[in-house]
């Protein structure tokens, strides 16, 4: 049988990132030692109390569905969270808990997005034909895009590179990327792929063009707990104007250390969670009943392990950019989340992008790199060209000081640095 699949399917690509994986898994499977920077996750267990409270709540019989936007005491604690950032706009009915943040990406996207066969009229009165235009801050994270195409929405992007991944340099660009028929702008700060931290007069500047166009914003803010030097990450909806058209979404996964557990949420306006509850209800019912008591505990009382678990972040790090430094490699130094994005050129060198007018590589030459990285020095990356900027490689420093080391070594001593 020849099977017809949908063609909000065939629109989106397999995950640049998996095929990494699976040739570290493959070169690890012949017995390679692979140093593997690719992962999006912190290599923490999960803090024991986290751990108990899911115990205790298996054993007290928290097994069956819950009511489907969460348990009351989770969105509870999530609300009195979200006020304690200065988003007094959320009340607990604002929330909803997904299994994982991306389940909540998914959800909002669904919700606001029409696709090509919808009927939403655009500003010029004509029905759009091509899908709602979503947004992108470019390097953006590989989910964004795909789940935009799921949804049947066509995408504008800015690059954030030249101006070293900030927000502040792009935001002409951005301004002549959005129009009155753009639906939706996702910001993700601290960012992934690469770490940055948009400054409060950046984000100003996103509300004023969000305000004038009538954008809904998701504020993704899943890493807003690991941050460096002191910086803090503003929250979009804390910002005047901002409150009812901001979606503002956070999980359980990088903070706690908890990726497996799948645990996230959003908070937005009441019809929008009305709405995308529908989605919700109709696709998950619910997060893991237990996983939700447990994560009751994490964000009411793990405030010292997240702590140590920033500062073993901040550690790497700086050693990290010390051995990139040491070898004559340009990385726009990350003020957030533990991803870094140097600078990767065809020949092994590093040279810097506003030092030239083009750019430093062809397109592609990344996804070269990488290959090389893992084939040859067998060390995990993953191609800036996933995160729609070619030129650069995304290096996780989830992993020890030792492995780091040994990771930077491998890449020199095989001249891809
Ligand atoms: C920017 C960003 N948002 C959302 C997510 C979703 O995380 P999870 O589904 O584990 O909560 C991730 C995970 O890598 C991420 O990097």
């Amino acid at each position: 049988m020849t099977m017809d699949f949908a063609s909000r399917v065939e629109r989106v690509e397999p995950s640049a990132t998996l095929a990494i994986s699976n040739k570290a898994a493959q070169l690890e499977a012949e017995g390679k030692d692979v140093v593997d920077l690719s992962v999006g996750e912190p290599d923490f267990d999960t803090p024991e109390n986290i751990k108990d409270a899911a115990k205790d709540a298996l054993d007290a019989g928290h097994t069956g569905y819950t009511s489907s936007n969460g348990i009351p005491e989770l969105k509870a604690a999530i609300a009195e969270k979200l006020h304690d950032d200065g988003l007094t706009q959320y009340d607990a009915d604002n929330v909803i808990v997904t299994p994982g943040g991306k389940q909540a990406l998914y959800e909002i996207f669904q919700a606001v997005i029409d696709g090509d066969d919808g009927s939403h009229p655009s500003s010029s009165g004509t029905s759009s034909r091509s899908g709602d235009e979503v947004a992108l801050l470019d390097p953006a994270w590989v989910s964004y895009e795909a789940m935009a195409k799921l949804a049947g929405g066509s995408l504008t992007r800015v690059d954030t590179a030249p101006h070293d991944f900030q927000l502040a340099g792009a935001l002409d660009d951005l301004a002549d990327a959005v129009s009155d028929d753009t639906e939706l702008l996702v910001v993700n700060s601290p960012g992934n792929p690469h770490g940055a931290v948009y400054s409060e007069d950046a984000l100003k500047g996103v509300r004023d063009l969000a305000v004038e166009h009538d954008i809904t914003v998701i504020s993704d803010e899943i890493y807003k707990e690991i941050t460096y030097d002191g910086v803090e990450a503003v929250s979009l909806g804390t910002l005047e104007g901002m409150e009812d058209r901001t979606v503002t979404l956070n999980g359980f996964s990088k903070a706690y250390s908890m990726t497996g557990w799948r645990l996230g949420y959003f908070a937005g306006p009441e019809e929008l969670v009305s709405q995308a509850g529908k989605v919700h209800s109709h696709s998950v019912s619910c997060a893991v009943n237990f996983v939700q008591h447990a994560g009751v505990e994490a964000i009411t009382n793990t405030d010292e392990a997240v702590e140590e678990m920033r500062q073993a972040f901040a550690e790497r790090r700086e050693f990290l950019m010390g051995l990139f430094e040491d070898h004559g490699v340009r990385v726009p130094e990350p003020k957030g989340a533990f991803y870094m994005m140097p600078e990767i050129a065809p020949d092994g060198d590093s040279e810097s992008r506003s030092d030239s007018d083009s750019l430093p590589v062809e397109p592609g030459d990344d996804t070269e790199w990488c290959d090389k990285a893992i084939s040859e020095a067998q060390v995990a990356t993953v191609p800036g060209t996933a995160f729609g900027t070619p030129g650069y490689a995304r290096i996780s420093y989830a992993n020890s000081k030792e492995r780091l080391r040994e990771a930077v070594d491998r890449l020199a001593e095989h001249d891809l640095i």
